[in-house]
């Protein structure tokens, strides 16, 4: 858990219990909002990290991690509407990052192209973009940019159109 007392909020574990809050969040937030069913299935992944942010006991953002092989791929951010700006969505992400880094963490997530206030905050978080999904999103069919962060400083994602530009980047 991870306290922030300038903003009086708090990052702790998910739970079954939290499934309620976060979809009234998710509605707000997405145009193709997750099911509670999806939202169930993570959370019984042994491996997944599912982390809440609250203020007040008030469930207020959460993040939500799986993990395959070697590479951690956030699944879902969210922060509820009145809430945003406040450095709610990055203390979830830096959680994550305090939780799972190891000498060869990586990982990895697709962003919708237009989400500028999201890539924004994944940049400022450390990750960078390597490569472009063709109408990934159902809705729209719009791209996801795909961006990766490593603790590697050898490590080059699989989509890096320049490997090059990627050694010696962390
Ligand atoms: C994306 C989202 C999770 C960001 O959460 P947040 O708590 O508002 O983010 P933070 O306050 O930690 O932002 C950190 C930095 O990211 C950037 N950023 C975040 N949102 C931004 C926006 N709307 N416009 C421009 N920059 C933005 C800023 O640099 C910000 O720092 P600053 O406020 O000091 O300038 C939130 O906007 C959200 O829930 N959006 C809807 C769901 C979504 O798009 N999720 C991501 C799907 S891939």
């Amino acid at each position: 858990m991870s306290a922030h007392p300038e903003r009086h909020f708090t990052v702790r574990r998910m739970d079954m219990q939290d499934i309620a809050d976060a979809l009234k969040i998710e509605h707000q937030s997405f145009p193709t909002p997750w099911s509670s069913a999806m939202f169930v299935l993570e959370l019984s992944k042994a491996g997944s990290i599912c982390l809440a942010a609250c203020e007040d006991d008030v469930l207020i953002g959460y993040l939500i991690a799986a993990r395959y092989a070697q590479v951690w791929h956030i699944m879902n951010v969210s922060v509820d509407p009145a809430n945003r700006r406040g450095g709610v969505g990055s203390a979830m992400i830096h959680e994550l990052f305090r939780i799972a880094d190891g000498e060869r963490t990586h990982y990895t997530l697709e962003v919708r192209t237009s989400n500028d206030g999201a890539i924004r905050m994944y940049e400022a978080c450390g990750f960078r973009e390597a490569g472009v999904r063709p109408g990934y999103y159902a809705d729209n069919k719009e791209d996801a940019l795909i961006m990766w962060r490593s603790t590697d400083e050898d490590f080059v994602p699989p989509n890096a159109s320049n490997p090059t530009e990627w050694k010696g980047h962390r």
